[in-house]
């Protein structure tokens, strides 16, 4: 068991971060988690100067409070590079949402022609960008410092519930309309289960979903070793209820060990936790392990490692009757009932044939979630050669993907 859940840890460590190595034959070294030449860059001028500005875009940044008082970093692109002009508030919001590990600048990797950000800005629309809680640009907070582990008392519940409103509310107001969202990863998992209480559907017009993640049983037998059965305790005499920082040291120590061990080849086990990803630039790579990975919450890790465990998708287990008792209610976490999503609010999914994450069987349960939605209100996209990594930094996304996602976006204006 402990082998297992220290597998499946391993997993959620490695979503995007991993299989580039094996793609492009990079030195296995120490996985780019620590080390001068892969030391996660903060850029002083913050992410507008470093990775928007340089290509000629215009760029705002914001702070939006959350009510549990984090200070989060939003960029917005309110224009394109050409004919922007024209006032920036009758063109369309669009929000980006990153996913686990990693943060807002994953948009921004490639050149603008291959970028979704900026090929959004430059089809006309009003782009902004989040930055999760505990990512580079997101670790302030009116009282706690992230030294203090109550920083990092938090899992995507908290996201869903406190985050997502905050952002939402912030592009909303600026804006004085409502926007159109992207979540990659775990920025699908948190609109699909606000949707599913009836949360931001009166602020969002429509969401495209890239590599849905809602149900993750499956992401098992895609690892075909790891069983994801991660018990609280044991996660939590490894590294604390606290940060999660995949640049530190327990947690580089923890990988290595993971993969000194006999049975397990870190080659294989990084193809078959992301994918094999079809379509990334080398550059890009290089560029994306130069930014990432980023720290999050230990406790959001457990909560997913619930799911892909539990199979069903509930809120924070806090594995003991009592304390769920007193936090719920109830002695059981209450469950996100995808089946409630207005049936009428529209939907693009889009998922990959080779994603080893948001694996097709878990994705069919989340159709199967959806079956009586709409169906002029639900577009699904399924791209058989893609894994996780390609939804953001492919090179052919933008053919594949995001001009599906614009004429998604623009039929429900
Ligand atoms: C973490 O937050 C929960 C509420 O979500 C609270 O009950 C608990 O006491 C907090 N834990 C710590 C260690 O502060
Ligand atoms: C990869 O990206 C670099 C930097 O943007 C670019 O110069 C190069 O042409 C790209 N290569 C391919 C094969 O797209
Ligand atoms: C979810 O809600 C639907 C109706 O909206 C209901 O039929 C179904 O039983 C619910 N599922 C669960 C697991 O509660």
């Amino acid at each position: 068991m402990a082998h297992h859940s220290l597998l499946s840890l391993a997993a959620l460590v490695f979503l995007l971060i991993i299989d580039p190595y094996r793609a492009f034959g990079l030195s296995r070294g120490s996985f780019g988690l620590t080390g001068s030449s892969n030391t996660v860059i903060t850029p002083p001028a913050g992410m507008c100067a470093a990775a928007v500005a340089i290509h000629g875009y215009k760029c705002q940044e914001f702070n939006v409070k959350t009510e549990d008082g984090y200070i989060l970093s939003v960029q917005r692109i309110p224009e394109g590079r050409v004919g922007g002009g024209g006032d920036a508030n009758k063109k369309q919001p669009v929000l980006l949402q990153h996913g686990v590990l990693v943060d807002g600048m994953t948009w921004l990797l490639n050149s603008p022609d291959e970028s979704l950000a900026f090929i959004l800005a430059d089809s006309g629309f009003d782009v902004w960008i989040s930055n999760t809680r505990g990512t580079r640009f997101s670790r302030q907070h009116v009282t706690l410092d992230p030294s203090n582990p109550e920083f990092w008392n938090w899992t995507w519940d908290d996201l869903v519930a406190r985050e997502l409103p905050a952002v939402i509310d912030f592009v909303f107001k600026q804006t004085g309309q409502k926007i159109h969202y992207v979540g990659h990863s775990l920025g699908t998992l948190m609109a699909l289960a606000s949707f599913s209480e009836g949360q931001q559907i009166d602020k969002v017009k429509s969401a495209a979903l890239l590599s849905p993640i809602a149900y993750l049983s499956h992401m098992t037998t895609a690892l075909g070793v790891v069983a994801a059965k991660a018990f609280v305790g044991e996660v939590t005499t490894l590294f604390g209820l606290d940060e999660f920082n995949p640049k530190g040291e327990p947690v580089a120590n923890f990988l290595k060990a993971l993969c000194a061990e006999p049975h397990v080849d870190c080659y294989d086990l990084l193809t078959a936790i992301t994918g094999k990803n079809c379509c990334l630039n080398a550059s890009t790579v290089e560029l994306f392990l130069k930014n990432e990975p980023q720290s999050t919450a230990t406790k959001n890790l457990v909560h997913l490692a619930q799911t892909a465990r539990d199979g069903v998708l509930a809120k924070y287990d806090y594995g003991n009757v009592n304390y769920n008792v007193e936090h719920y209610g109830e002695s059981k976490p209450p469950v996100y009932n995808l089946s409630n999503i207005p049936h009428d609010f529209p939907l693009f999914l889009s998922y990959g044939g080779q994603d080893a994450l948001s694996d097709v069987k878990d994705v069919q349960t989340l159709l199967d979630s959806l079956k009586l939605h709409d169906p002029d209100k639900l577009s699904v996209q399924y791209v058989k050669e893609y894994a996780h990594a390609d939804f953001i930094i492919g090179v052919t996304a933008k053919d594949i993907v995001y001009n599906q996602v614009i004429t998604f976006f623009r039929s429900h204006q």
